[in-house]
């Protein structure tokens, strides 16, 4: 009986597929990692075949090993990096140019001339975001006019634009879809937030011609079937997120006032604000939380660009571990006299700094400074940088507490360390769920409920099972010199 779901993960650094049962429970996974390209300081690019070939081989990989074929397959659920910014041929489904990836910096200029044209309170209040290089639109401008004929190829309607999710869907349906959601459509600064639909404008502004977008669908339903070839006979595709709302999703964030983080390459917060959008006085996102059934659900959220990808940094770049999770017990056995920081700004700073021009600084390291205080300080950068986030958050929502208890997941939530640091910093409850693979979980529940195999948003929310909570213990003065120094090394770094 086709009663499991299939969800693509596909992220920034790594593309996994896992298979659901009907009860939503992972019984099979695959996972890929894939070629980073960096072609100058602060560039970032992925090859769309890259994205596609693991996309492929994860999927049939993690079937197979749950034994599955096409036919017990009820759906396809998508969660996929965002902002990333792919243009391709409609005719032959190839990629124009690489694509430029959320972490790209390349058009920082192009963002602060705009800046400075005073172009950037109207693009907030109509798109909810602020002018940073994070965001599609600058990326597709970029392609746009630094590829070979792409300007006129556009115009001419001979190509189409998508986030990861529109170019796989676009792929998997052999070009008979050129569609995205909602919660995707929202990150490309080329969305109006309120009416909910791409604006002709904004489009103007970024010299997008509308020719290229895709359409615009629910985050839960139809958005076509795979070529039959793929996976040896269709599957309907019937989920598709942003990883971050997959995983807020997944997480059971359906109420005003309940918040995740997940803390992947970078660190995503995300606070549920209701059927309304909420717009941010201290630079926070007004994001698109779900559409389900052409009624969209609101977020608020911080991004912080550094997370998972500071430890990647002490062990491919430092070499100071091995592996990973050797960081928690360096932390551990680091002297608490020393007050090291570092500020993680590899790609600029995130919310609610947004800058992107400055750099990551160790700041306060004397002679007895060594392995064990960097680290502890790499995971503690983390702690800090949601603490900002919060402190956002709690300014913008007034409407009560904020994240009472706060939902975690991804990668770095499997070190007690950083949850113990993570409670004591923010002084919140730190809630770690049973299931962390969220946004596939949560990417997964969409598509298992437009197939008819998952209940509605409230019941699959009693079906949450906290694994562990972390309760603040950190002594109200050593929190607030803790800080304190954040704040000082944060202001080190910025470059305005
Ligand atoms: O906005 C970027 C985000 O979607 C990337 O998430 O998990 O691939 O780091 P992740």
């Amino acid at each position: 009986m086709a009663d499991h779901i299939v969800a693509i993960d596909q992220g920034t650094t790594s593309t996994r597929a896992i298979v659901f049962d009907a009860r939503l429970r992972p019984v099979a996974t695959a996972s890929r990692e894939f070629r980073q390209i960096f072609p100058k300081p602060g560039w970032v690019e992925h090859d769309p075949e890259d994205l596609w070939a693991t996309t492929v081989a994860t999927v049939s990989e993690a079937m197979a090993r749950a034994g599955l074929t096409a036919a017990d397959v009820a759906g396809i659920g998508i969660a996929n990096q965002r902002e990333t910014t792919v243009l391709w041929d409609r005719r032959t489904g190839k990629a124009a140019a690489n694509a430029i990836v959320w972490q790209d910096r390349r058009t920082a200029a192009i963002c602060a001339t705009m800046r400075e044209a005073g172009d950037e309170p109207e693009v907030t209040a109509r798109t909810g975001l602020v002018l940073d290089p994070y965001f599609s639109a600058t990326k597709l401008g970029w392609l746009l006019d630094e590829t070979d004929g792409a300007r006129e190829r556009a115009q001419a309607g001979d190509l189409a634009f998508g986030t990861v999710d529109a170019f796989l869907i676009w792929r998997l349906t052999g070009g008979a879809v050129h569609a995205t959601d909602a919660t995707n459509a929202c990150r490309t600064l080329l969305y109006e937030v309120t009416e909910g639909r791409f604006d002709e404008r904004l489009c103007e502004r970024f010299g997008v011609p509308a020719a290229l977008l895709p359409e615009i669908r629910d985050s839960s339903g139809s958005f076509g079937e795979t070529l039959p070839g793929l996976f040896g006979g269709p599957i309907r595709i019937l989920g598709v997120a942003g990883d971050q709302q997959a995983a807020t999703a997944g997480q059971a964030c359906f109420e005003p006032g309940m918040a995740k983080v997940t803390y992947g390459t970078g660190a995503f917060a995300l606070l549920h604000t209701g059927d309304a959008p909420v717009f941010s006085d201290n630079k926070l996102l007004t994001t698109v939380a779900l559409q389900l059934g052409g009624r969209r659900t609101f977020a608020l959220e911080g991004a912080i660009f550094v997370a998972g990808a500071a430890v990647q940094w002490l062990r491919d770049g430092l070499k100071l571990v091995r592996e990973a999770s050797e960081t928690e017990a360096l932390a551990k056995a680091a002297d608490p006299e020393q007050d090291v920081y570092l500020v993680p700004a590899f790609v600029g700073l995130g919310a609610p700094h947004w800058d992107p021009e400055a750099r990551a600084a160790l700041i306060g390291l004397t002679r007895g400074t060594g392995q064990a205080e960097i680290a502890r300080a790499t995971l503690e950068s983390v702690g800090y940088q949601t603490a900002d986030l919060m402190d956002a958050m709690r300014a913008d929502w007034p409407r009560g507490e904020v994240g009472r208890a706060l939902r975690v997941d991804g990668g770095m939530v499997a070190s007690d360390w950083t949850m113990q640091f993570l409670a004591d910093i923010l002084d919140v409850e730190v809630d770690r769920p049973e299931i962390r693979e969220t946004t596939a979980l949560g990417a997964a529940y969409l598509a298992g409920l437009a197939a008819g195999v998952c209940p509605e948003p409230a019941e699959f929310a009693k079906a949450w099972r906290l694994e562990r909570r972390f309760s603040p213990a950190m002594d109200a003065e050593t929190r607030r010199r803790k800080l304190a120094g954040w704040a000082d090394a944060v202001g080190r770094v910025k470059s305005r």
